[in-house]
């Protein structure tokens, strides 16, 4: 309460914009040191960019050339950062509530100059905190930090997501896929029904993301591209420009055949371009798909849940037609 009020006052004596939300940093968790020297809020747009095309970055995360507004757009008071005193940004956690029933937890990352004091552990408390009313959460953890969550927080793991990369390669790939007859028509943005598309997404994804599937289509240097069954859309991916090369994400198919015809359309258009995947490896149709492509696996992370059994189930129903995931940090 005392830096709330604290800020009040300056806001009325100097007229500098209140900060628009903040959580209270939990005092159970925490050394003193942290709680009188810090406080979380809310980050702007240009303090998630930076989180975005610096910070993970430096991560060696390959972030989306343009990633930083449809992730915000996706939730825009889901993104903590923890910050000092004189407001400098130390720690970032996204939390991404798509409705009432499940919210993504990721960009959590402490500047590391900080780290090994306790900051992580204090915003990830705080933001649970807010969060703790029954609804699912869930991470993609990396190795490190899974018994972490699990420990600390009561995260569970379930499957394991591999990020494959490598050159896409047209002429293989289009001798060893096809024989069969082509029995989907394979559109582009420009003749696309975008509600049919929120729609496909939300019944693969488990829930809708309108805001931020806008943003997404709409990157520049993106490429959408749908599969169509009798005017019904069937599966879709998105390229889009990373720091390195491309990212196919989200890939989602109703089954191999579809996956299959639209991974050749894709190739004809970025052949020779270095392509990312985040695959669920208990889709083994698209782990094997990646494979085919010629496309090995650089990375490795843990999708954990933390909540009710049955939304869990919930949650991968359609795992089977997730080809790539969308992101890693937003689920
Ligand atoms: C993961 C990450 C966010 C953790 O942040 P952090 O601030 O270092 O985390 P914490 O300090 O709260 O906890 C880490 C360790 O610091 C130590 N620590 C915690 N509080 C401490 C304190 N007051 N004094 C000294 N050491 C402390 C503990 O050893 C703790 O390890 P433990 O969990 O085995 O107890 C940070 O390491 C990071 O940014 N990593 C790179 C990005 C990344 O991998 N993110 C996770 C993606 S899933």
């Amino acid at each position: 309460m005392y830096l709330l009020t604290m800020l009040s006052l300056i806001n009325k004596r100097v007229g500098i914009e209140l900060p628009s939300k903040l959580l209270y940093i939990n005092q159970k968790h925490i050394s003193s040191s942290i709680e009188n020297n810090f406080f979380v809020r809310n980050l702007k747009l240009f303090e998630f960019e930076k989180v975005i095309t610096e910070w993970s970055k430096k991560e060696g995360w390959n972030p989306g050339l343009y990633e930083y507004l449809p992730f915000y757009n996706a939730c825009q008071d889901g993104h903590k950062g923890l910050f000092s005193n004189d407001n400098r940004l130390i720690a970032s956690l996204s939390a991404v509530r798509y409705d009432k029933e499940f919210v993504f937890l990721g960009m959590y990352i402490v500047d590391p100059n900080y780290r090994e004091q306790g900051i992580g552990n204090t915003l990830v408390r705080t933001v649970l905190e807010e969060l703790e009313d029954g609804s699912l959460l869930g991470i993609n953890g990396v190795t490190q930090q899974v018994g972490n969550y699990q420990r600390k927080y009561g995260f569970v793991p379930y499957y394991n997501n591999f990020r494959f990369s490598g050159v896409f390669r047209d002429q293989t790939c289009k001798n060893l896929f096809f024989r069969s007859e082509k029995k989907f028509k394979i559109i582009g943005r420009e003749s696309l029904d975008i509600n049919q598309l929120i729609d496909y997404d939300a019944s693969v994804f488990s829930h809708v993301r309108e805001g931020f599937l806008r943003k997404w289509v709409e990157m520049p240097e993106s490429y959408l591209l749908a599969a169509t069954e009798k005017e019904k859309i069937c599966g879709y991916g998105v390229v889009s420009k990373s720091l390195n090369g491309y990212k196919l994400a989200p890939f989602f198919a109703k089954n191999e055949e579809v996956a299959k015809n639209l991974c050749v359309s894709f190739l004809s258009k970025f052949s020779g371009e270095i392509m990312q995947m985040d695959i669920p490896e208990t889709n083994q149709s698209a782990v094997a798909l990646a494979i085919r492509l010629g496309l090995f696996t650089t990375f490795k992370t843990e999708r954990m849940y933390k909540g009710p059994e049955r939304l869990i189930k919930q949650q991968d129903e359609q795992i089977n037609q997730v080809y790539a995931h969308t992101t890693l940090e937003l689920g």
